[in-house]
């Protein structure tokens, strides 16, 4: 039995924020951004929409698609960084608005590959013949720990969400493989110093900004640059497959420059390469399920496709999937 996504939603605020708003509010100009990162715009979420509201949305929108009832789902998990609370965890926020009543519920946290690893780890639970339907969302407001007064991060990062339904099926089509990994010693490069057990929030860490990210941006250039390559090598290899083969490749959506770079290195041309950054930026675990939800609707996924989705982010964390698309 294979794995397949039945069904891909996805939703995106409506506040946009341009790179001339940033001006106004750090020490850059729209030029270095788009010339440094790729980015024009971004989506914000506004004071009442936590990540629980962008996951429900796209959710719904995944069940649609896949001709799934909410109480058919088995496993919600929610691959995020940005939960709406410590406790509990958004993927029970998820499965009440939803009214997944059958649904056990949990996130996975693996900052930017959380919607990889929750995939992975669905995929994993789907094997049991306990479970037949699976909900992996990735979503994130990334806009309630950027320091807006930072111009190293406030650039990049913007809000979404995005979900997929899991079903078997037993055709060609479905999750080939996937791949997991993580480098620990890199938590320093990209981190948020408070509000958990480490440094519980206190009066001097708000004044202090430590519940915002902080990031090493050029350590992180140089390891996503490596691991892309490293993640998609290993997918294709396992799958006896190679560059060639990929009819559309969905990176992480962190820098264009490491997008382009990938690119070239595999030899996968725009055409076939997933470029989003432009729009909405870096929405950590929501980039690839948002990315596959808008192929999908600009009829970018076709039966028989495969998709090469690779993911790295804050731990550090990375991974992929290669999965060949349609359904049963
Ligand atoms: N506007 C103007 N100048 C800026 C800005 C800005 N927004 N940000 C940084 N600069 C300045 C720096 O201060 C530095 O100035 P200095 O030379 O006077 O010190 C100069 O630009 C060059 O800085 P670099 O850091 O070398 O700039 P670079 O071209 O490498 O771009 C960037 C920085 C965009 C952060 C890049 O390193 C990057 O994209 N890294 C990867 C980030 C990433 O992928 N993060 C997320 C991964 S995980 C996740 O998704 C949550």
């Amino acid at each position: 039995m294979k794995t397949q996504i039945l069904g891909i939603g996805h939703a995106l605020p409506p506040k946009v924020l341009t790179n001339n708003e940033l001006e106004k509010m750090v020490d850059t100009t729209e030029e270095w951004i788009i010339e440094r990162t790729g980015i024009r715009e971004r989506r914000i979420a506004d004071n009442n929409t936590a990540t629980s509201d962008l996951s429900y949305q796209a959710s719904l929108m995944a069940l649609e698609r896949s001709g799934i009832s909410a109480e058919e789902i088995d496993l919600i998990i929610v691959g995020t960084l940005t939960p709406d609370m410590l406790l509990p965890s958004t993927a029970c926020f998820v499965q009440d608005k939803l009214g997944a009543i059958n649904a056990a519920a949990f996130d996975v946290a693996a900052g930017c590959t959380g919607f990889v690893y929750a995939l992975t780890t669905a995929k994993k639970f789907l094997q049991s013949p306990q479970y037949k339907y699976a909900l992996v969302i990735g979503g994130e407001v990334l806009s309630c720990v950027t320091d807006y007064a930072d111009r190293n991060t406030c650039v990049l990062f913007g809000d979404g969400a995005g979900a997929v339904v899991l079903g078997k099926g037993s055709g060609d089509s479905g999750i080939i493989n996937t791949y997991l990994g993580a480098d620990g010693s890199g938590a320093k490069h990209l981190y948020v110093p408070a509000g958990g057990s480490r440094m519980p929030a206190s009066l001097q860490t708000v004044n202090d900004r430590m519940h915002f990210m902080r990031m090493n941006g050029n350590e992180i250039f140089r390891f996503a640059t490596r691991i892309t390559l490293e993640i998609s090598n290993k997918l294709l290899e396992m799958a006896g497959l190679d560059y060639k083969d990929v009819d559309i490749f969905i990176p992480h959506q962190s820098n264009l420059r490491i997008i382009k770079t990938a690119m070239k290195r595999m030899k996968i041309p725009e055409e076939k390469t997933l470029i989003n950054i432009r729009d909405f930026g870096n929405m950590s675990a929501a980039c690839i399920p948002v990315g596959l939800s808008l192929a999908e609707q600009e009829g970018r996924l076709n039966p028989g496709d495969l998709v090469l989705m690779v993911a790295f982010g804050g731990g550090l964390t990375y991974g992929g999937a290669l999965v060949r698309w349609g359904r049963d």
